[in-house]
């Protein structure tokens, strides 16, 4: 059986901005025609792939998602931090509709095109650092931070890589041994790859001693760890999210992040930035680094890098990434030209509509709102992010015990708001709204949180 996308929807318009911006229940969620596709999804598709809302989605754009069922949702997601730009963004829209019609492929390996030229040069003068840089494109995040330790090995000679706790870097081979968390993404798929060292990560909401002692205790740990365990010299790169995403939104303790970089110089090791998550204007700047003035040797973009095309790339000095011999690099369709354009029109919404500052605004509504319920419910412990990248931890009152937070998100789908849930203890709500939601759509959100929260 198959349906239009006519008749799943009650919507008229099309996605995009133009998408009426409000929340609207018009069924419980998941409503029939969701719940019919959902049979059909068990039956075609593998359980291992989850699902977080399942409402099937007809259109999106500004700070809604619409499902086939006509509800309205306010998208506090932004499908994983990757519309950043809004769904169907009129500029990537128009880029893209215009180079489908002129070619979808040539392979940038066989016949280069102009766009992916454009968008390197666009990342080598955006990424943090004034050094003379070069970037090759990739399709997933994942790809970006596996060929990162690719180019650091390669040029460095060396082969430990080094990781941390809470850090989350992708699903392949080495990039989920470098990722943390056990359940799910590596529960029973080892052995995994070998030289992957873990270091403690600087969690002031959790570190033992507090968190003014957080930043110098972790970066003492994590500079005896490489200095015993491995030694410097075999180090070819450390592999950090400047803000852990997956892990539960964790901002390390001040200072923390210098230290790590001071010592990967003095020692000749790769600092590799995965900004998979927190790039493109996420955190209230282009890339999180700049928040402490972090210059990577090597930085991981992908996600809002082209509104929801398959992208990623990696950025680095120039005398590291062109060390790899020809060929070394690459991929069939890495930096497809339709993606591309996509990244193109990412870049130029977030410069001419304002979307750094958007972001920033976004967190002065969303923190003091998320600190004033903090208050007044002793379930939420912390409150914390930066920008559009914020969470609450919630915690069990009395004993600070992770109190888990996927029936929390559950009970804001059912109220219209699409929450995600995160956290090495699965105890962390996580919201990442696209940075062109109305104004109006981030308080309501907000509100429906706030009644959830405190129902609990
Ligand atoms: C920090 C970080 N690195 C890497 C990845 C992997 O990206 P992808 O899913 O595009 O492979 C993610 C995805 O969530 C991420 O958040």
């Amino acid at each position: 059986m198959s349906h239009t996308v006519e008749s799943m929807s009650t919507a008229t318009t099309g996605g995009g901005p133009g998408l009426p911006q409000e929340r609207r229940l018009v069924t419980e969620i998941p409503g029939p025609r969701s719940r019919e596709m959902f049979a059909r999804k068990q039956s075609a598709v593998p359980a291992g792939i989850g699902t977080t809302l399942p409402v099937f989605v007809t259109h999106a754009g500004g700070g809604v998602v619409v499902d086939a069922d006509g509800n309205s949702l306010i998208d506090f997601g932004s499908g994983i931090a990757v519309t950043n730009v809004g769904n169907a963004a009129p500029r990537v829209v128009e880029r893209v509709s215009r180079q489908v019609a002129d070619f979808t492929h040539t392979c940038f390996m066989v016949t280069p095109y102009e766009s992916y030229v454009e968008v390197c040069e666009k990342l080598n003068e955006l990424t943090p650092g004034d050094h003379e840089k070069r970037t090759f494109l990739v399709n997933s995040g994942a790809e970006a931070v596996e060929n990162a330790v690719k180019v650091a090995r390669h040029a460095t000679g060396r082969q430990a890589v080094v990781v941390f706790d809470h850090g989350y870097h992708g699903r392949t081979l080495l990039t989920m041994t470098l990722t943390a968390k056990n359940m799910p993404y590596k529960h029973r798929f080892g052995p995994f790859a070998p030289e992957v060292y873990r270091a403690p990560l600087a969690y002031p909401f959790r570190w033992p001693t507090g968190p003014d002692n957080c930043a110098d205790e972790a970066a003492a740990q994590t500079i005896e760890m490489i200095d015993k365990q491995i030694g410097a010299e075999n180090v070819a790169a450390v592999v950090i999210e400047p803000i852990a995403g997956e892990g539960g939104f964790i901002v390390p303790a001040r200072g923390f992040l210098p230290k790590i970089v001071e010592f990967c110089r003095a020692n000749g090791i790769v600092f590799i930035a995965d900004e998979v998550q927190t790039g493109f204007a996420r955190t209230g700047d282009l890339f999180a680094c700049a928040d402490e003035g972090i210059v990577p040797d090597i930085i991981c973009t992908a996600k809002g890098i082209a509104g929801g095309l398959p992208l990623a790339a990696v950025t680095g000095r120039a005398d590291l990434l062109d060390a790899v011999h020809v060929g070394g690099l690459g991929g069939t369709y890495g930096g497809n030209p339709l993606a591309c354009e996509a990244a193109l029109g990412v870049l130029e919404t977030i410069e001419q509509d304002g979307l750094v500052e958007r972001a920033r605004h976004i967190g002065e509504i969303m923190l003091p709102r998320l600190r004033a319920i903090q208050e007044r419910t002793p379930i939420v412990g912390d409150v914390r992010g930066r920008g559009a990248m914020i969470a609450v931890e919630l915690v069990t009152p009395g004993t600070g015990e992770p109190y888990p937070a996927a029936e929390i998100a559950r009970r804001c789908h059912a109220e219209g708001l699409l929450v995600l849930t995160a956290g090495t203890y699965g105890n962390v709500l996580r919201f990442l709204p696209p940075l062109v939601i109305p104004d109006h759509l981030l308080n309501e959100g907000l509100t429906i949180l706030e009644k959830v929260l405190s129902e609990v």
